[in-house]
Order: structure tokens, then sequence, then C-alpha cells
């Protein structure tokens, strides 16, 4: 599909008010996303688990209006958020000519998320995902015979992209791939889709124990990060690393070597860091306990075995992947030894899911 089919063709009529909701989950990528160009297009393939605890949820109300001015209301918890307005304004811009009613209403955006405020977990993706769904299913009640459910998951993934690059990943799951790739036919800059290959038994119900590290602002946005990917060094080399990675990673999902997997995995977040520790200006996202985390995983699969690993996102969190097989051990190994590196005490305990739901 192209751009042009997003476009709607006229709709049939337009209600006068009304509400639709969804919960849209954040997702964790294998393969990052870091560099992007044009409109929000990714400067190589990403593949992520959806995720299935880590989710927002989203209340869109609508009332029908006079004036050609963008109005909406957004609150965060049942509290008024001025802060999201600029994000979510050039997110109506953006997506305007594929949802021309958007100034035809008075919108109210209620949001929550299921995971503390302020935790540090990137919330863009299921808060932008989740905001692209609720505006797709008015348009798909305006739409003479509706939407089918195809074009609709690939427009939701389309519009989300244009609110953030990893929320085109958080419509579908359990594992999504956004960005062009040779080996992967479906594949698009423009919107995510659900990884058809084969996948092992291995990979059912990955888990993913997220290690709260540091809950403080990051320093740097994802925005300004990825803007410093133009003119990087070593730019050219990872993108075709990334999609290499992913190659890699297609052959690995279908046999099940957990190995290999770990390999991918944590050389797929360390090379993330180390483009933030390249760029210039230079920056760091880790903390100590980040590092003492990572050495603990470590120290322990070399005593245990165990296939656990760690990623990381574009902060000083620890995503903390094992197979569902070893679940109770690797829970007690965190409750014991990883948790009193993160503040408080806190992690959260989320597991590959299958996507968005309306509510
Ligand atoms: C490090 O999707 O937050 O999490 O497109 O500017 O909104 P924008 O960036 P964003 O970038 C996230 C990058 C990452 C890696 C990934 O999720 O692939």
């Amino acid at each position: 599909m192209i751009e042009q089919d997003f476009i709607p063709k006229p709709y049939k009529e337009l209600p006068n008010n009304g509400a639709v909701s969804y919960q849209s989950p954040s997702n964790i990528a294998l393969v990052k996303y870091w560099g992007k160009h044009g409109e929000q297009l990714p400067e190589n393939a990403s593949i992520s688990f959806t995720l299935s605890n880590c989710n927002t949820q989203t209340e869109l109300s609508f009332e029908a209006k006079s004036g050609t001015e963008f109005e909406f209301e957004v609150y965060l918890d049942g509290n008024k958020e001025i802060g999201f307005e600029p994000k979510i304004r050039s997110f109506f811009e953006r997506v305007e000519q594929y949802l021309p009613f958007l100034r035809k209403y008075m919108f109210v955006i209620k949001t929550s998320n299921s995971f503390p405020h302020s935790s540090g977990i990137a919330s863009s993706a299921s808060g932008m995902s989740a905001l692209a769904l609720c505006l797709l299913e008015m348009e798909r009640s305006m739409t003479e015979g509706g939407l089918a459910d195809d074009y609709f998951n690939k427009k939701a993934s389309f519009l989300a992209r244009l609110g953030s690059g990893s929320a085109s990943r958080s419509i579908e799951g359990p594992l999504v791939v956004w960005g062009n790739h040779p080996d992967i036919a479906e594949s698009t800059n423009l919107y995510g889709v659900n990884f058809d290959g084969a996948v092992h038994e291995n990979f059912t119900n990955y888990q993913d124990t997220i290690l709260l590290v540091d809950k403080g602002e990051k320093q740097v946005s994802s925005t300004v990060g990825h803007n410093l990917m133009h003119n990087h060094p070593y730019a050219q080399q990872r993108f075709s690393t990334a999609n290499e990675n992913l190659s890699k990673l297609i052959a690995i999902l279908e046999n099940g070597d957990l190995s290999s997997f770990i390999e991918v995995v944590e050389s797929e977040a360390l090379q993330l860091h180390a483009m933030m520790m390249s760029s210039m200006p230079y920056f760091i996202l880790m903390k100590p306990n980040t590092l003492e985390i990572i050495n603990r995983i470590w120290a322990y699969r070399k005593t245990t075995k165990s296939k656990v690993c760690f990623t990381l996102d574009a902060g000083a969190n620890v995503h903390v992947l094992y197979p569902n097989s070893e679940k109770d051990a690797v829970l007690t190994f965190i409750e014991s030894e990883l948790a009193p590196f993160c503040k408080n005490g806190e992690f959260i305990s989320d597991q590959a899911g299958f996507g968005a739901i309306k509510l």
C-alpha cells in the first residue's frame, strides 16, 4: 500500500457526537529503530515484542463544532495535561489529510497508563497508538460499509507511526516488523506488519520484566536522539547492521536458538547506546545500576546456563527477557539479586502480547 491508499473516500454522514475507547500496549524492540528521515520514515527495519501489561487506555469523546481550528483537551489520570498538547497538535497536522474530519470536532482525550506515571517507560508507543486507533474507529463509523480489519490495522499503524515511530509496532502482536526489509515480503516503512514467519515455541509467551532503574525524565528525548543520527560517523554502518541483525533474527525465531537470540538482542541494545555515546553532542542514558544489572545477568547466565538476557530502550531501565519455561527461576533471581538496584526495588512483570483492544 502507498500513502494515497490511506486518504479516505467522502464519508457518509458525520455523527454529531460520540465516544470511543481503546487499550493499546507498549512494545520492546529486539532490533532497534534509531534514525529516521522524511516524515517519520525509519532508516532501518526494526522488530519488537508487543507487550501485554504495559498499556495505555484512551477514551476519545467528540462533539461537532464550527470553526476551522484544531480543538482538543487532554487529560492524564483525570488531570488536564497541557504538556501533551504540542505533540498532539503536530500529530493532528501530520495526519489531517488521512483523517479529514479533525477540524470539524472538539475532542476530549482522556488517557491513563497501566504503568506508574514517570516510571521512565516510554508511553509514546502505547499512547500514540491508542489515540490513532480511537480516531480511526471514528472514521470506521463514518465510512460506507465500514473498514476491513486488515486495512484498519494497517491504517492504524500508519497513523500511529506519524505520531511516534515505535507506536507503529503497537497495534498487533506478538512480533511486529516496521520498515522495508528484503527478507520480509510485506514489510514497509509506512506501517508495522505482524511478523508472519515461523516462530519456534521457545518464543511463546516470552517474558519481559522491566527493571525501573531511573524514574526521572530522560535528559535527551528520542526525537533529539534520532536527529543526531544525521551526520553521525557510524550511521550507515549501524543501519546496515540493524538490517543484518533482523535477517539473523528471522532464522533464530524459526529454529529457536536462544543463545543466538541473546547475541543479537544484547548487541542491538548496546549498539543503540553506543550510537548515543558517539553522536555529537554525545550523551549517556545508562546509569551505574544499569551496568550493575547487566553484569549480574551475565554472571547468572554463566553459572546457571539460563537463557535470560537484557535489552534497553532509550533510557536507564533494563528489560529482562527470558523464555516462559524459566519464569519461576528468573523471577526469583530478579527479586533477590536485581531488584535492589531498582528505584524503590520496583519492577514490572510483563510478557509478549497480542496488540490493542477496543474497550
Ligand atoms: C530506542 O518511537 O520514541 O525505543 O519516532 O521520534 O517518536 P519518535 O521516536 P520513538 O523512538 C524509540 C526508539 C527506541 C527503539 C525502538 O523502539 O525501536
